[in-house]
Formats: C-alpha cells, sequence, structure tokens
C-alpha cells in the first residue's frame, strides 16, 4: 500500500469519526430541548395570556356568531391546560397556596368553557371577571416586581 493511500484512509477514517461524535452530541442536545419542561414564564407567553385574551374581549363584548364563540371554546380549554401546567413539571413554586390559585385558575377555565357550549354571556362575563381576579392574585403574590 502506497504512503499515500494510508494516509487518506487515515484522514477518512477520522472524518468519519468526528461526524459520529457531532452526531451523537446532536442528539443529546436535541433530546434536552425535547424533555425540558416549559418554565411559567413560557406557559403564560404562549398559552395563559392569549388564550385569556380571547376570554376578556369576548367577556367584555359578547360574541356574535357561532366562530366567534369557538374562539372562546378553544381558548377555554387553552387556559384550562395552562393552569394544570402551572401545577406540573417543577412549575410549582410551593405546595399550598401556589396550587389553590392555579386551581382556580382551572376551574375559572372550566366555567368560562360550560358558559362558552351555552353560548351564555352573562356566565361568560361572570368567568370573565373571575379568571381576571386570579391572575391579579398570583401575579401581586408570585410575580417578581422588581423587574
Ligand atoms: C398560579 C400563579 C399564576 C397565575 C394564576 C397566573 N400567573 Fe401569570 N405569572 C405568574 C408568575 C410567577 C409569573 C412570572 C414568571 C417569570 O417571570 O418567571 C407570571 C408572568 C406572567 C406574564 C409575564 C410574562 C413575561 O413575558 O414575562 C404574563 C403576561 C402573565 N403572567 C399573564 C397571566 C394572565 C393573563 C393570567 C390569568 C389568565 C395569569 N398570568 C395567571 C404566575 C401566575
Amino acid at each position: 500500500m502506497s504512503r499515500d493511500r494510508t494516509m487518506r484512509r487515515t484522514r477518512i477514517a477520522l472524518i468519519v469519526t468526528a461526524g459520529a461524535m457531532l452526531a451523537t452530541a446532536a442528539a443529546t442536545a436535541q433530546q434536552d430541548a425535547d424533555t425540558a419542561p416549559a418554565t411559567v414564564k413560557q406557559v403564560m407567553q404562549t398559552m395563559t395570556e392569549p388564550s385569556s385574551e380571547v376570554i376578556f374581549t369576548a367577556a367584555s363584548e359578547p360574541p356574535k356568531d357561532q366562530q366567534q364563540w369557538e374562539a372562546v371554546r378553544k381558548s377555554a380549554v387553552v387556559l384550562a391546560e395552562s393552569g394544570r401546567l402551572l401545577m406540573t413539571g417543577g412549575r410549582a413554586k410551593d405546595n399550598t397556596t401556589w396550587m389553590e390559585m392555579a386551581r382556580a385558575l382551572v376551574n375559572q377555565a372550566e366555567a368560562t368553557l360550560k358558559a362558552a357550549e351555552a353560548k351564555n354571556s352573562d356566565a361568560l362575563s361572570k368567568a370573565g371577571d373571575d379568571v381576571y381576579l386570579t391572575c391579579e392574585t398570583c401575579h401581586a403574590r408570585y410575580m417578581d416586581t422588581g423587574r
């Protein structure tokens, strides 16, 4: 075997090994990203806030058609789920008041869902008020105010 060919083989082997190592590192990083639970902030930003926005708007100005009621219904499902997320995945700040407030959010979102299904704008308005109070109460207690 010529010296040139040996060197080329060695180089190819090195490249293949490096490639495999990179692939493994990438797979590990990918896995970490996949399994890391969303933070409280991420849940607020992506679920709690947008879904409650739809509900607050509808609570002050009742839905006019099927499509708008449907939007409220879907938002109530998302809001309830965001409340459940606050109780799990290491997001709870304590095992008492935090859990009560997250539970209240879930219950009020469920009440919103019922109101939307019944197309009951009075019940929707009340549920919206209750939800709002829970946001405020929890933030007053747990949100970092030093920002
Ligand atoms: C169980 C407690 C709890 C409830 C209930 C709650 N929040 Fe939050 N929320 C927090 C905490 C804690 C933070 C601060 C998160 C952080 O900065 O790490 C926060 C942050 C936020 C933020 C700021 C996110 C950012 O960009 O920094 C918004 C917006 C928000 N909440 C909206 C709402 C709304 C709207 C509701 C009611 C529908 C609600 N939250 C209900 C605990 C709660």
